[in-house]
């Protein structure tokens, strides 16, 4: 495999030195870059786009030839687990998500089973291989699933929801089948991770995007416990034993050190809590990543480049931060502001490391 040029993504993962910040963007390849609405207009649906690994591995490099991102995330969804279990996903335009077959039942629950990650899944781990091949060691590339919880709450809702009240009623009045959910999707979150890692992925993260939805008690039965099993899992495996993990549970702030109790390298952070104060509950333990509010990309360059850098400011000199943003770039964003954003990000990253 060729040598990576720039491992600073990885460095700081691991909370070692780096010449400056490293940063990468939740959704950076998205609608809010023509040349990504272009391709997507070319493949016809955003499932015929993900599927196509030539065109995966396109829509994956658009962002790395405008910014000077530290690392690349794989194209792709959370809810392909689901869909390569047969729920069939589509996307309707302007509505989001949605499965034809959401579950409904004990039964359908019960006859779940573990998708095939060189048959269902294999187009993923293809356009895994082939990113690998294109990027040629520019920097990594990160793989990434849907956490169970957050995977969960789709397949039984059917699409997204204001409050998923159909699952949490699910985890209340029948827990051994909530349970029996997240355990076969536990098994198959880290069996594709694993995949991932096999085909070429250097990181991984699990996106646990409602995970804030859940009280104290049932985070720790229905989010944190299988988030836990997952990254032991990981470590357990041939090709994923030396990849940093990176958890991110959205709203779950409150949360910080059970899911640094996990063994993952990193938490990826919402906007609620400032940098400092996670470094400080946390960060001896694990890297950062984050935190900027996307919304901070609607205000003008010279506001963007004050909250980056007061954001570097309150992380501190310290290893151990990626930037990010708290949540996914929008699609009304201009990608000149995103430049200022990855451009201020390193030069105060430099200044405050000199
Ligand atoms: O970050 C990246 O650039 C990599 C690709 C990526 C996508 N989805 C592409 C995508 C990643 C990492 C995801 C993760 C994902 N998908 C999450 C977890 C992260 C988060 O945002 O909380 C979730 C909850 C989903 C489910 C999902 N996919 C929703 C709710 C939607 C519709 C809302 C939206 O943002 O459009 C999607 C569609 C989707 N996934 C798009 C992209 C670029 C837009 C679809 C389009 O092109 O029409």
């Amino acid at each position: 495999m060729t040598e990576l040029k720039n491992d600073r993504f990885l460095r700081a993962l691991r909370r070692q030195p780096t010449d400056t910040t490293p940063v990468w963007i939740m959704r950076q390849a998205g609608r809010y870059l023509p040349e990504y609405r272009a391709t997507r207009e070319k493949a016809g649906s955003f499932m015929a786009l993900a599927q196509n690994p030539e065109l995966a591995c396109e829509v994956t490099l658009q962002p790395l030839d405008r910014f000077e991102l530290d690392a690349a995330i794989l194209f792709s969804d959370i809810l392909t687990i689901p869909d390569a279990m047969g729920l069939g996903l589509t996307f309707v335009a302007g509505e989001g998500p949605k499965f034809e077959r959401p579950l409904r039942s004990a039964a359908e629950i019960a006859n779940l089973t573990v998708p095939d990650m060189d048959g269902e899944l294999r187009y993923v781990m293809d356009a895994v291989r082939l990113i690998r091949r294109e990027l040629d060691g520019r920097v990594p590339l990160i793989g990434f699933s849907g956490s169970p919880w957050t995977l969960a709450c789709y397949m039984v809702e059917g699409q997204g929801s204001r409050d998923f009240a159909r699952v949490k009623a699910l985890a209340w009045n029948d827990p051994d089948a909530m349970h029996q959910l997240l355990d076969t999707l536990a098994q198959s979150v880290a069996a594709y991770l694993a995949a991932q890692a096999e085909a070429g992925a250097q990181a991984l993260m699990v996106f646990d995007t409602w995970g804030g939805l859940l009280s104290p008690g049932m985070f720790h039965e229905c989010s944190l416990r299988y988030l836990a099993r997952i990254v032991e899992q990981l470590k357990n495996d041939a090709h994923a034993a030396d990849l940093p993990v990176v958890l991110f549970s959205k709203g779950a702030s409150g949360h910080l050190e059970a899911l640094a109790g996990t063994g993952c390298a990193g938490l990826g952070l919402d906007w609620t809590i400032s940098l400092d104060e996670a470094r400080r509950r946390v960060g001896e333990h694990v890297a950062l990543q984050g935190n900027l509010d996307p919304s901070a990309l609607y205000a003008t360059p010279e506001i963007i480049r004050r909250e980056v850098e007061a954001a570097i400011t309150a992380f501190g000199p310290h290893p151990g931060h990626v930037f990010n943003l708290g949540h996914g770039v929008t699609p009304g964003v201009d990608p000149e502001h995103v430049k200022v954003l990855v451009d201020t990000v390193h030069e105060a990253g430099r200044r405050i490391r000199a």
